[in-house]
């Protein structure tokens, strides 16, 4: 076995690690805009000489934004797969069950979460920001393809998560210390979801042919390419929104679109790419999946 993880243990360590709301963000709790709230790293606005530093805190500010909105969206897809894939092992008496439920509700409580931040965003940032979507839509897209690819997506962004914490500890310490917080937050449950999706992902591919595993590939790549097209649109909403809110128009808008699409490709998909552990599930699954997408990451960089 190349991991050590169990239902039993993990659901252990979630209950251990679990939080309230309240914890992280109480309703009469205000977002800092006088920081940056999003990783550079992750952001990558501070990289654009057309804008001045607080046109580049406004565009990371509308970056943060997209985060709230991204992963509202990812967490209503996750829900209905969980659920899916708890379903028939109801009868099963083994530490599954419960393990899966109680993942299935903490996403519950991420899109809560993820919602309050989003009300807290809008109600103190000066003009509307897009997003795409609906996410039922999105949602219904993404599962209509073999569970077994949306199930390496969903550890894709378990994983990634991981990442964009650690990004927010080194490589800025002047955030707003409430999105701080909620990057922390998410990652300690993230970091268990991340075991429990692992053995989903190993039982899902027990017993398939190289065949079906490069047929389920190839549809995980749809997925992406689908996920890539809305954050492309998305960076056009959100240079909608920085010209709204700086009240100008940005030179070399088209460039500007397409470093914050590729910002996003590294934040929402790269990341969890390249992770050792991602990495790690693909290789244990096939050797070919895994050189199949390790030769599709420089994109997502
Ligand atoms: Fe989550
Ligand atoms: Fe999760």
């Amino acid at each position: 076995m190349y991991h050590d993880f169990n239902y039993e243990a993990t659901l252990e360590s979630s209950l251990r690690a679990q939080w309230q709301l309240d914890e992280v963000l109480r309703d009469d709790q205000s977002l800092d805009f006088t920081r940056n709230m999003m990783p550079e790293s992750l952001a990558r606005a501070a990289l654009l000489d057309q804008l001045n530093p607080f046109e580049q805190r406004t565009l990371n500010q509308i970056s943060a934004h997209q985060y709230l909105s991204i992963f509202g969206i990812v967490e209503e897809f996750i829900l209905p797969f969980l659920l899916d894939h708890a379903r028939p092992h109801l009868l099963g008496d083994d530490w599954r069950v419960r393990a899966i439920l109680n993942f299935a509700s903490e996403e519950a409580k991420h899109i809560h979460l993820f919602k309050r931040f989003h009300t807290a965003f809008v109600r103190d940032f000066p003009v509307e920001c897009r997003v795409i979507g609906p996410s039922e839509d999105i949602g219904a897209e993404v599962l209509k393809h073999d569970p077994l690819a949306v199930g390496l997506v969903i550890l894709m962004i378990e994983w990634m998560t991981q990442q964009h914490y650690l990004g927010s500890i080194r490589d800025d310490g002047d955030l707003d210390p409430l999105f701080k917080s909620l990057m922390r937050h998410h990652w300690m449950e993230e970091a268990q979801h991340a075991k429990l999706d692992t053995l989903i992902v190993d039982a899902l591919a027990k017993g398939r042919t190289e065949e079906q595993i490069d047929k389920a590939i190839d549809e995980f790549f749809e997925i992406g390419g689908f996920l890539d097209d809305g954050l492309r649109q998305q960076a056009h909403f959100n240079l909608e929104a920085l010209e709204r809110a700086i009240g100008r128009k940005v030179e070399g808008g088209a460039e500007l679109i397409a470093q914050q699409h590729q910002a996003a490709r590294w934040t929402y998909i790269g990341s969890g790419m390249v992770h050792e552990r991602f990495k790690t599930t693909l290789e244990e699954m096939s050797p070919r999946a895994a050189a199949r997408i390790a030769e599709a990451a420089p994109m997502f960089a």
